[in-house]
């Protein structure tokens, strides 16, 4: 078991509510493990260090020019709902904020629930201020069962724009007054306004073995694979992680796996490492990339669901996910390195494979092993309630990957 407790997790969570914070999160704990932030790749690059933009960061320990590269990737984005640049409704009463829903969000999941607001705010010089605002702000409030009788027989239905829309109070409100205040800068000249879930993350059952939170995919990722760099030793391989954004829109964006960031990266270190392109390109062909991204554990209501020989059980360790129409990029060869490097740390790793009738999603695995031409291997830690506004995992499980990141970066 690595040098880290569950504990730094839940912390992290609460201190994420938006990719912006993920990143803040992620570098102020390299920042405390000695690693040093760079503005800009044309200096030469510190062995320790890391590169911010927006929602994406890249952090690398250097290795020497004769090892190879351990690429870690993640994603910091989450699906939710986001208030929209003129977003003052006032209606029968009710202050509303107009919002869009970004990404897969399983919408009866924010229904009823506290919720804050939190992201940045850019002023007139450009300059952006994060911002967060956990306390009880807003509700999307669910129509109550006896104006809604068929809902028993026929289910929950919810119109994307229409239900969807949260009050925020019962008196005329402005938006842009109120984040000029939460955020004290005078000059907003735009916003990002992300809702969240206040309710902090906690441990959960009797035997306080599961782990409930909003935002576990995918930042239960984001923090062990920050956690495995930071207590990983040197070694001759360079260590690279990269949490990208967008993930669950697609990736397409300059900040998104899609994106340039991680190949400038590498493309600089085999600079600084004096490779030319041949050994650039012979240094891809011998260095893998971890792309961790949360699996489905097996639900106990829905287990016909799952293929029965490759379902997750929680806390019994990360699963590799395998799907030959490349969904995900794990081969046979990087099942087994990865098999491999889990059976001789004593690590427990599991198998994921989707139903052929219940199509999987995809990861930024597929996408970094096509930009880069390095082999990609697919793993994810077990949970339920994927893009539920509370989702739950296995809290023994992130140790786990914790311990599984770090032997990849090592061997
Ligand atoms: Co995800």
């Amino acid at each position: 078991m690595p040098k880290t407790s569950v504990s730094s997790l839940l912390t992290w969570l609460d201190q994420s509510p938006t990719p912006f914070h993920v990143v803040l999160t992620a570098a102020t704990s390299l920042d405390s493990a000695g690693f040093t932030r760079v503005t800009e790749l044309g200096n030469e690059l510190p062995n320790l260090g890391y590169l911010a933009h927006d929602g994406c960061i890249i952090a690398w320990r250097l290795g020497s020019a004769k090892g190879s590269l351990r690429i870690i990737g993640a994603h910091t984005d989450s699906p939710n709902l986001r208030v929209l640049p003129q977003p003052d409704i006032h209606q029968l009463g009710w202050s509303q904020l107009a919002i869009e829903i970004y990404g897969g969000v399983l919408l009866n999941s924010w229904l009823d629930r506290d919720l804050g607001i939190a992201g940045r705010v850019v002023d007139s010089s450009g300059v952006s201020h994060l911002y967060s605002a956990p306390q009880a702000l807003a509700r999307v409030p669910q129509l109550a069962i006896h104006l809604d009788r068929e809902i028993g027989d026929k289910g929950l239905h919810l119109d994307r724009h229409q239900h969807m829309t949260p009050v925020w109070g019962s008196t005329k409100q402005s938006f842009s007054q109120w984040i000029r205040k939460v955020t004290e800068v005078a000059d907003v000249a735009a916003f990002d306004a992300h809702l969240f879930d206040i309710t902090p993350a906690t441990l959960l059952g009797v035997d306080n073995s599961l782990l409930a939170s909003g935002r576990l995919d995918n930042q239960a990722s984001c923090w062990s694979a920050i956690e495995a760099l930071r207590i990983a030793s040197d070694s001759d391989h360079t260590a690279i992680l990269v949490l990208n954004d967008h993930e669950e829109v697609g990736s397409n964006s300059a900040t998104g796996a899609a994106g340039p960031m991680l190949s400038s990266v590498v493309s600089r270190v085999s600079m600084q490492h004096g490779l030319h392109e041949g050994q650039q390109f012979d240094r891809l062909a011998t260095s893998w990339c971890l792309s961790a991204d949360n699996a489905h554990a097996i639900h106990p209501n829905y287990p016909e669901r799952h293929e029965p020989r490759h379902a997750p059980l929680i806390n019994e360790g990360p699963a590799v996910k395998v799907n030959g129409n490349q969904r995900y990029a794990t081969s046979a060869r990087g099942l087994a390195h990865i098999r491999s490097i889990a059976e001789s740390n004593d690590i427990p790793l599991q198998t994921f494979a989707s139903r052929n009738n219940v199509p999987c999603g995809s990861t930024i695995g597929p996408i970094t092993a096509t930009q880069l031409g390095i082999e990609a291997i697919d793993i994810g830690m077990p949970q339920l309630s994927m893009h539920s506004a509370r989702e739950m995992c296995g809290a023994h499980d992130p140790l786990h990957l914790v311990s599984l990141m770090g032997a990849f970066l090592q061997r």
